[in-house]
């Protein structure tokens, strides 16, 4: 005899859900929490959808342009997410806008995304983080500490800590990653971001010392001039940024030291941009995300005189990624013939610790293996399974 779905059942079959995610890792861990939410509640991911979920960031109007787009297509919108105040009505035209709730459990890879901290103190004159995520807020280390062991337990083999700045999390951030380095099992401790001027030694030496942390520092510069770094309110000079980066690099054999730079900032003078590429020469980050300045509504910056026309932003972005390529290609080959420890995420690409993009033939999907680095190229490089 068949069975017939009861009512409730068909109802849940009806429930199609899509979760888009614009915006930084913090966003997607928050995506996975509400996707595993709408899971729990019998709703089915579906390209052909009832109900879309968008999770929007306003970091630059680009992602907000192209959120909104996506929130025109469908019929039945939630939006969530980092949304700015003066663009609510904007969205709520085409969709329903719900506060996202932070920290809520999340679902399980080989790669999971844990929120140590939300929000931010730090008001740089150009960012709305602090706008749209508010005041920072820290999650009690037993909190993270349970989250992470039962991602263990169910077989995560990389822990990102998550946080705006990760050196202002209220219980102590290097005892935190002392105490997630002590809990049994094979896997990797990463973080992001670390603002320059709360990167404390203990935080080089944990880096250093512990054999689950990488060596991945995420360290963001946003210019290589004084006077912007000021008018950013970023609160170190280059001097400073340029120490801690060196100290960085002897510390820590084999780190890759990664930045955020934001092109185009107002009244940014092509001297200014002169010293951004001098910095990049000096200090040679193996991976550099470049932004053209994007003028955010609420912030202080978006008032300053002398703001940058597009052309001209493009045209550093170009210069400035140009000089990226040659030495990240550069420091890749430094790689070559040197043995490394890989996981691999999917279709033989992976991650090396130093968190650089490889691709191993052969090597299965979440796992870990060991690889002889075999060819370097501009953004990545290719190994085999020794
Ligand atoms: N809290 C991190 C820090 O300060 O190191 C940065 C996090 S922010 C979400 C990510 C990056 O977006 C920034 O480092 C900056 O380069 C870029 N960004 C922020 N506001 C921007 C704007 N108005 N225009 C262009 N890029 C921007
Ligand atoms: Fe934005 Fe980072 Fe500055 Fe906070 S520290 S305001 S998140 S750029
Ligand atoms: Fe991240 Fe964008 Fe919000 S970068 S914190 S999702 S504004």
């Amino acid at each position: 005899m068949e069975i017939l779905p009861t009512r409730k059942e068909r109802k849940t079959l009806m429930k199609k859900y899509k979760i888009i995610t614009y915006g930084c890792l913090a966003n997607y861990s928050d995506s996975e929490r509400i996707e595993k939410k709408l899971k729990d509640k019998g709703y089915l991911a579906s390209e052909n959808p009832d109900l879309v979920i968008i999770n929007i960031c306003s970091i630059r109007q680009s992602a907000v342009d192209r959120a909104f787009a996506q929130a025109k297509k469908y019929k039945k919108v939630i939006v969530t997410g980092c949304l700015l105040d003066s663009d609510r009505d904007k969205f709520a035209k085409y969709a329903k806008i719900v506060k996202k709730e932070d920290c809520l459990k999340t679902k399980i890879t080989h790669s999971c995304l844990v929120p140590i901290m939300t929000g931010c103190n730090n008001f740089c004159s150009y960012c709305v983080v602090p706008y749209t995520r508010g005041r920072e807020y820290s999650r009690p280390q037993e909190e993270v500490i349970k989250e992470t062991k039962s991602f263990i337990k169910n077989g995560a083999k990389e822990i990102w800590l998550l946080g705006q700045n990760v050196n202002s999390y209220k219980y102590d951030f290097p005892k935190l990653l002392k105490n997630i380095n002590s809990i049994p099992g094979d896997f990797w401790i990463r973080f992001l971001s670390s603002h320059p001027k709360d990167m404390s030694r203990e935080l080089i030496k944990s880096v250093k010392e512990l054999p689950k942390v990488t060596e991945y520092i995420n360290l963001a510069v946003q210019s290589g001039d004084n006077e912007i770094l000021k008018k950013m309110n970023r609160k170190y000079t280059i001097e400073e940024y340029k120490k801690l980066a060196l100290k960085i690099k002897k510390e820590i054999p084999n780190v890759c030291l990664s930045t955020d730079v934001i092109v185009g900032f107002p009244g940014e003078t092509k001297n200014a941009f002169k010293n951004t590429l001098k910095l990049f020469k000096e200090i040679e980050f193996d991976m550099a995300y470049i932004s053209k300045y994007s003028p955010r509504p609420g912030t202080l910056a978006s008032k300053m005189d002398n703001q940058i026309s597009f052309e001209e932003k493009t045209k550093r972005y170009n210069e400035l990624n140009d000089l990226l390529k040659k030495i990240s290609l550069k420091r890749n080959k430094q790689l070559v013939g040197q043995n490394t420890r890989v996981l691999i995420n999917k279709n033989s690409i992976g991650k090396t610790r130093e968190y650089k993009t490889i691709k191993v033939e052969g090597a299965s999907d979440n796992s870990f293996v060991d690889v002889e680095i075999t060819k370097a190229l501009i953004w990545g490089l290719e190994g085999k399974i020794k």
